[in-house]
């Protein structure tokens, strides 16, 4: 891991003299206005985090250090007879800056293989939990349970400099990411299939060695899953998952405490969650209407009828995004490869056509196309994986990466702790009938 680390510390060292000197000729400079109502909208559209491994074009899509999906789907190095791109690949793009070559992505294979340990008490604390806990839960408890083996934790409680800081997060971020898999399938194999344990194969790839922990021994499972922990493991800062991450991070909590805090918002339905959402509502929809392949004006009554249960169509919209989702579309040209014939899978598509225009008639909706969890769960389930419930677990095993790659960013250019300024609406209200207050936390 040495080379990996001074590699990434000289990238580090320029980038923070560089952001040194933009702040030093333009740090004063106004990058926007803040109007009243984002304040009270979630802050949408409000720049306030800088977050150096990937940016969400609203019309393009996700960029990774400034390639697009199929960009990587086409650069990143693969498995032996593979076609989808590894994820440790992805992870070293986002890391450094700059695509791996075959030898980097197998060095970090090989780093994540030889760490991926993880002590029996982990599996103790998921035991204590029923059987009736949510794998999410599951998958938290296992992460604080991981937390005692922080380095950075007892390297700061032993005392030091603020300099090094950067150093055992970056060991805590690989000793975490190696051991996620394992931890997500003790749970898979725990809840749903009778405790049934699966040991890992040290000769497989991150994702690989998942898919067979999992329970899965072919190929286009494993390459699924490659994808699958592409795709989801990064989407900007100001997301949930990341902005929680990075949030906590910012009060020095070591690297497992952070994810943890990360994956709780990652359980979300309205973000994470939404995946499995999305199975449940379309396995609704089937034994609602009667059949395992509804047609689009069946779809779009059952939109309707959605809607006007005051509910929310699961996989579609985004905070961010005005256009399909690219992940989406990536997602669908494997389904097109690989089980153009699965009704679930077409059902999927046949939705893609029935809903944008019904939300976009609603007026209200800022992105009517499908976002990523509208299709991920339906290849799931092409190959047995129907327990939807577990699903996040599998996006958060994959967001580990890009979180922890920005922790590690965020600790080597030492960002400070995040106190946005809040106010009240008596405050408001004063403000605007002109008096003098603090609104601005000057
Ligand atoms: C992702 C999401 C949370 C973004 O929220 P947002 O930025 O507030 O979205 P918008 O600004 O477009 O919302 C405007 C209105 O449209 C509604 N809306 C947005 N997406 C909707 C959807 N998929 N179905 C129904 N209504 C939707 C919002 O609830 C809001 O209604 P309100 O004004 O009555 O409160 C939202 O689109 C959503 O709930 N989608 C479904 C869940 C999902 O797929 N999440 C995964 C995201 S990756």
């Amino acid at each position: 891991m040495g080379i990996l680390k001074d590699r990434f510390k000289a990238k580090a060292d320029a980038a923070a003299a560089e952001i040194k000197e933009i702040l030093k000729e333009n740090g004063t400079k106004k990058i926007g206005e803040v109007q009243l109502s984002q304040i009270y909208q979630g802050m949408r559209g409000m720049t306030g985090l800088v977050t150096e491994t990937s940016y969400l074009d609203p019309q393009e899509g996700i960029r990774f250090r400034g390639y697009s999906i199929p960009e990587i789907q086409e650069k990143l190095p693969k498995a032996k007879n593979g076609n989808e791109p590894l994820p440790e690949g992805l992870f070293y793009l986002i890391l450094m800056g700059e695509l791996p070559t075959e030898e980097d992505v197998a060095h970090a294979t090989s780093i994540w293989q030889r760490r991926s340990h993880v002590p029996n008490h982990v599996f103790a604390a998921i035991d204590a939990l029923p059987l009736t806990a949510h794998p999410m839960t599951m998958f938290v408890t296992g992460i604080m349970a991981l937390q005692t083996e922080s380095n950075f934790a007892k390297r700061y409680a032993q005392g030091m400099n603020k300099k090094d800081y950067w150093d055992p997060v970056f060991d805590d971020a690989m000793d975490l990411i190696a051991r996620l898999p394992r931890i997500g399938a003790y749970i898979y194999r725990r809840k749903y299939k009778n405790s049934d344990h699966i040991q890992p194969n040290g000769l497989l790839d991150w994702a690989g060695n998942l898919a067979h922990m999992l329970g899965y021994s072919d190929e286009s499972f494993k390459e699924l899953m490659r994808l699958y922990m592409t795709i989801h493991a990064d989407h900007e800062g100001g997301n949930v998952s990341a902005h929680t991450t990075h949030l906590v991070g910012s009060a020095l909590s070591d690297p497992y405490l952070c994810l943890a805090a990360g994956m709780n918002g990652l359980a979300g339905p309205l973000h994470g969650l939404a995946n499995q959402e999305v199975i449940k509502w379309i396995f609704e929809m089937q034994k609602e209407l009667n059949t395992d392949l509804p047609t689009k004006d069946q779809i779009a009554d059952y939109v309707q009828k959605t809607l006007s249960e005051g509910k929310v169509v699961p996989g579609y919209g985004h905070a961010v995004l005005r256009k399909t989702d690219p992940r989406f579309t990536a997602q669908m040209g494997f389904g097109k490869k690989h089980m153009p014939d699965d009704k679930l899978v077409q059902t999927v598509w046949n939705i893609y056509e029935a809903v944008p225009p019904i939300l976009q008639s609603l007026g209200k909706i800022k992105n009517p196309w499908p976002n990523v969890d509208a299709h991920s769960g339906s290849l799931l389930v092409h190959y047995g994986l129907k327990e939807y419930e577990f699903y996040t677990v599998l996006f958060g095993i994959s967001r580990s990466l890009g979180v922890m790659a920005s922790l590690i960013w965020d600790r080597v250019l030492s960002f400070p702790i995040e106190r946005p300024k809040s106010v009240t609406t008596e405050l408001v209200k004063r403000w605007l009938k002109g008096e003098e207050v603090d609104i601005w936390g000057e």
